[in-house]
Parts: C-alpha cells; sequence; structure tokens
C-alpha cells in the first residue's frame, strides 16, 4: 500500500498530491513512530544553528509537520512561531500542541500566502528531501524574510547533491549577506533501521 507510512514511501512521493495522502494517514503516529521510533534529530538541529547564527523575533517553520521544531526551538528561547504545511492533517496534531500563533495551508512548490519582507526568520526540518521540496522553493522563504532576518532549514545530503541545491544557493549570493553550511546526522547514535546513518546539510542564509 503506497500510503503506508514508512520513510522509505516517503522518499519515494512523487508530487504534492502524494504528499498530502501519505502524511493524511501518518500524522497521528508520526511522532511515535517516527521522530521517537527512529531516533529523529533533524529538528533540534535546526533549532540549535538558528538560535546560533542569531534567530529570532516572528519565525515561519515551513513542512510544520506535527510541530517538532517549533517545540526544539521555545526549548531554546522565545520566539513567535507560524506554522505552514501542505497537510491539513499534519497541522491540526501541530495545533493541538498549542506552540503556533497561527498556522496556514501552502505547497512550497508555489507562492507561501504571506507578504514580501514579512518574518523575522524562516525555519524547516525535514522537508527538503526525496520526494518532498526541491531547491526552487528558497526563492520563496526569501521573499517572505526581512532583510537582515535568517533562514535555517535541513537539506537531506543526497537530495542536495541530485538537485543541486548549491548551484541554488549560488545565485541567491547576488541578493542575500552569506549561508553557511553544516553537515549533520539525521538519527541519533543509537539508531538501528537502514536510514541511521543518512546526512543532511543544515543551510543558513542571512538575507
Ligand atoms: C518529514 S515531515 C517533517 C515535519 C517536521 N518539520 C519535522 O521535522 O518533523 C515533511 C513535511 O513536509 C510537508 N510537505 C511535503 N511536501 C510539501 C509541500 N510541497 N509544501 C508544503 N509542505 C510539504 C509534509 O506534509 C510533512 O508535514
Amino acid at each position: 500500500m503506497k500510503n503506508k507510512p514508512s520513510l522509505q514511501n516517503a522518499y519515494d512521493l512523487k508530487s504534492p498530491d502524494d504528499n498530502i495522502e501519505l502524511y493524511s494517514v501518518w500524522a497521528e503516529t508520526y511522532d511515535n513512530d517516527f521522530v521517537e521510533d527512529m531516533q529523529y534529530k533533524l529538528h533540534f538541529a535546526v533549532a540549535e544553528e538558528f538560535v546560533l547564527h542569531g534567530g529570532n523575533g516572528l519565525v515561519l517553520d515551513v513542512g510544520a509537520g506535527t510541530g517538532a521544531l517549533a517545540q526544539a526551538l521555545l526549548q531554546r528561547g522565545n520566539f513567535s512561531i507560524e506554522a505552514t504545511d501542505i497537510s491539513k492533517k499534519m497541522l491540526e496534531v501541530a495545533e493541538s500542541k498549542n506552540i503556533y500563533d497561527r498556522s496556514f495551508l501552502s505547497d512550497l512548490t508555489k507562492e507561501i500566502p504571506a507578504n514580501n519582507d514579512f518574518y523575522d526568520g524562516v525555519v524547516s526540518s525535514g522537508t527538503f528531501t526525496h520526494g518532498h521540496v526541491g531547491p526552487r522553493a528558497i526563492d520563496e522563504l526569501v521573499r517572505v524574510t526581512k532583510p537582515g532576518g535568517l533562514i535555517t532549514i535541513s537539506v537531506n545530503e543526497k537530495h542536495w547533491i541530485a538537485f543541486d541545491f548549491a548551484s541554488e544557493v549560488e545565485k541567491l549570493s547576488q541578493h542575500t549577506r552569506n549561508s553557511i553550511l553544516k553537515k549533520i546526522s539525521i538519527y541519533g547514535d543509537k539508531s538501528t533501521h537502514e536510514h541511521k546513518d543518512d546526512k543532511a546539510i543544515i543551510l543558513t542564509i542571512k538575507v
């Protein structure tokens, strides 16, 4: 069954509609059978890097899912956080945690329904990966971020290479201050599943 929740099925998705279908089934159990059981830790790394580089203020969490990244951010400071995701069901779980000021649906392969220069920061974990969202969406993240603001997102390492995120970041460098890359493990040291050694690039862009 194609929409049976699993990391491999998530990686094999082909379109935004496939994402809506899979995550509508996964939403209720995602925190337990993915975040906990697979020792997912990308959200902590993105939160740390965002804080390290001075992220603050009103933050948009894109591909927010059930809110793991916002929870990690709020452990590290005071932020006002808004959530956006293509999956209504994932956002419903996030909303039940009362961690977001606001949440709204969007498809990151299209335009984000937000004004130019609106957010002090944009963050994302786990969404720029196989079968999900590619590098072209970064333009929109820059558009909605204020000059002087900060963007910190994770990109699965193999996805980074396959979709040439480096060229996109190079293009953006003409109208952003600078960008910083850091490679990290996606899962905890004690994880034993087949993706346990997968890595991600944490990309921070100073707008
Ligand atoms: C692996 S989950 C990550 C969720 C959360 N950020 C975390 O770290 O646990 C990927 C999320 O990306 C969302 N997503 C996938 N394609 C999307 C798109 N085109 N636009 C917006 N969100 C998308 C999914 O609905 C899902 O909630």
